[in-house]
């Protein structure tokens, strides 16, 4: 039982839409219709109205194409951070030739409002980064008021939504690019991110120098919005199956998925106090429907095998630093029903 934050387990229908028989993207016209839809789909999953870009790669390819598409030599960026993937977009805004400030706050903590503040005041940004849910720690990170500021400022904001979309309501109105993955809580197989983008956005994209062209979202406005062509032969399979994958989140109703999220969540974490375990992140408040983080200090990667071994359940535990320290519970998307938390701790139970 994959009960880990990314990938999760990919439903019947899902996978049965996988295998359906191909149709060539770039010559049948029934593809651009069904294509014209799952943009739809995704729209309302995602709560906007702003244009939707699904790409052929994980979401890393993503967050590489948000920078690559907008970064210029010297641009300035915010880089916000309580966490891996907030401290990797500096890396990503450097390798295309930017100025990252990073801002951190401590890995098990609230992003700095009072600090973010300060920031725009005295420096001039282009650009802000940031996570809505830092999977490796289970930190699921307020950005409202964050965003409205950032946007006063007019700095593009770029969020990496990967592991919250589909599993908690995101703030999408002020978000200039968002982010999502199609192997977490859309629990459709790994392959495709979802990049929503706002007019802001594009004026940046358009305005630039175009150094790439796999990771560069250019491409997709010229030929795809325009002309109605993809850049590339798209991933047709596994289009089909995210196709297949929202259909039941909408089916099931977006606030049903929230609160089955909030649901698995709470169980998830009474039954880890009920065993002893304690919570990475600092106050209960800050962990993410979407992933449990425990802290197990120093025997995380021992109880994740005796879990493999003994019980066929496979979790994840922490990563860089706290690898062995971290162990983590992904209930989202298709992971996120009582049944499967209850086995999980049971079976963790009786593990520790
Ligand atoms: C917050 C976050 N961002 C980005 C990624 C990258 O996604 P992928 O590894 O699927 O490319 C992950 C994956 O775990 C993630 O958790």
């Amino acid at each position: 039982m994959l009960m880990t934050p990314g990938p999760t387990e990919i439903p019947k229908k899902v996978r049965k839409a996988m295998g359906r028989k191909i149709q060539n993207p770039d010559i049948e016209e029934e593809f651009i219709d069904f294509y014209l839809m799952l943009e739809d789909k995704l729209k309302k999953v995602y709560g906007t109205r702003k244009d939707m870009l699904i790409l052929g790669g994980e979401g890393i390819l993503g967050l590489e194409a948000s920078v690559a598409s907008m970064i210029e030599k010297g641009d300035k960026v915010l880089c916000i951070s309580n966490g891996i993937f907030g401290d990797g977009f500096a890396d990503f805004v450097k390798m295309y030739g930017g100025e990252p400030h990073i801002l951190s706050a401590p890995y098990d903590e609230v992003l700095d409002m009072e600090g973010i503040e300060k920031a725009v005041e005295n420096d001039d940004f282009k650009m802000a980064t940031m996570i809505h849910c830092e999977t490796p720690t289970g930190v699921l990170n307020k950005l409202d008021e964050i965003l409205e500021l950032l946007k006063s400022r007019n700095i593009i904001t770029v969020v990496d939504a990967v592991s919250s979309l589909g599993g908690v309501p995101v703030p999408t109105k002020d978000m200039d690019i968002c982010i999502g993955g199609s192997q977490k809580c859309f629990s459709s197989p790994p392959g495709l991110t979802t990049v929503s983008v706002s007019e802001d956005a594009w004026s940046v994209i358009l305005d630039g120098e175009q150094r790439s062209f796999y990771t560069h979202l250019a491409p997709w406005k010229k030929m795809w919005f325009e002309e109605k062509y993809f850049p590339y032969t798209h991933l047709v399979s596994n289009l089909y199956a995210l196709n297949a994958a929202l259909e039941l989140l909408i089916e099931e109703g977006m606030e049903n998925v929230f609160q089955r999220h909030i649901d698995c969540a709470e169980s998830c974490r009474s039954r880890g106090q009920e065993i002893g375990l304690e919570l990475y992140p600092s106050e209960v408040n800050l962990s993410s429907p979407t992933v449990t983080a425990f802290k197990l200090e120093g025997r995380a990667k021992e109880v994740q095998k005796k879990m493999m071994l003994e019980n066929d359940i496979v979790l994840a535990t922490g990563l860089g630093d706290l690898e062995n320290d971290i162990l983590r519970i992904g209930h989202m998307g298709n992971n996120a029903r009582s049944e499967k938390v209850e086995k999980t701790m049971d079976a963790l139970q009786k593990c520790i």
